[in-house]
């Protein structure tokens, strides 16, 4: 493989890397929310920012990871008709399906309409690391 292929590759995997950096935490953000008293409006003003900040973050983050993605795939031709790839695609979309889950979880919260627990939060939090270690295993052991 050139030299300009493991470039590539390698700021995929970085940025793939810091886009789910976003998605395990701001979960976690909204477990705090979920906790947050509904007296404490500067606790949830502050959680509110911080989640609002990650989210935009994580959202460009996405965009590049992607992009480099489809480059070693449709640049480079890695992958194309192989089952690994169709399998990882496919969680791929899933991801972007929970990447604007937590959008409109946020504005459920801007809007002051959660209803959901912490529990529920923690759950929703443990599904972004399935979604990354099923891909992971699909793109490096190949198994199909
Ligand atoms: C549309 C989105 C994506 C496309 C088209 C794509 C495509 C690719 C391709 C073609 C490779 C090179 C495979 C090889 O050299 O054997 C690759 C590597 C990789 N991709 Fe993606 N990818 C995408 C999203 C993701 C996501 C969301 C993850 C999250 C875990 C991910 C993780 C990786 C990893 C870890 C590698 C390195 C594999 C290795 O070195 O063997 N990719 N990707």
């Amino acid at each position: 493989m050139t030299s300009g292929y493991l470039w590539l590759k390698a700021a995929h995997i970085v940025f793939v890397a810091a886009w789910f950096a976003g998605l395990f935490y701001l979960p976690r953000i909204y477990v705090n929310l979920a906790l947050v008293p509904a007296a404490s409006h500067a606790e949830r003003e502050r959680l509110l920012l911080m989640a609002r900040r990650l989210y935009r973050f994580a959202s460009l983050l996405m965009v590049l990871a992607i992009a480099l993605g489809l480059g070693l795939w449709l640049g480079y031709g890695v992958g194309r008709g192989q089952g690994w790839m169709h399998a990882k695609l496919a969680l791929v979309v899933a991801t972007i399906g929970y990447h604007d889950l937590c959008r409109r979880l946020l504005h459920t919260f801007e809007q002051g309409g959660n209803r959901r627990s912490d529990r529920w939060y923690r759950v929703f939090n443990e599904v972004s690391v399935l979604l990354f270690a099923a891909t992971v295993v699909l793109v490096v052991v190949k198994p199909f």
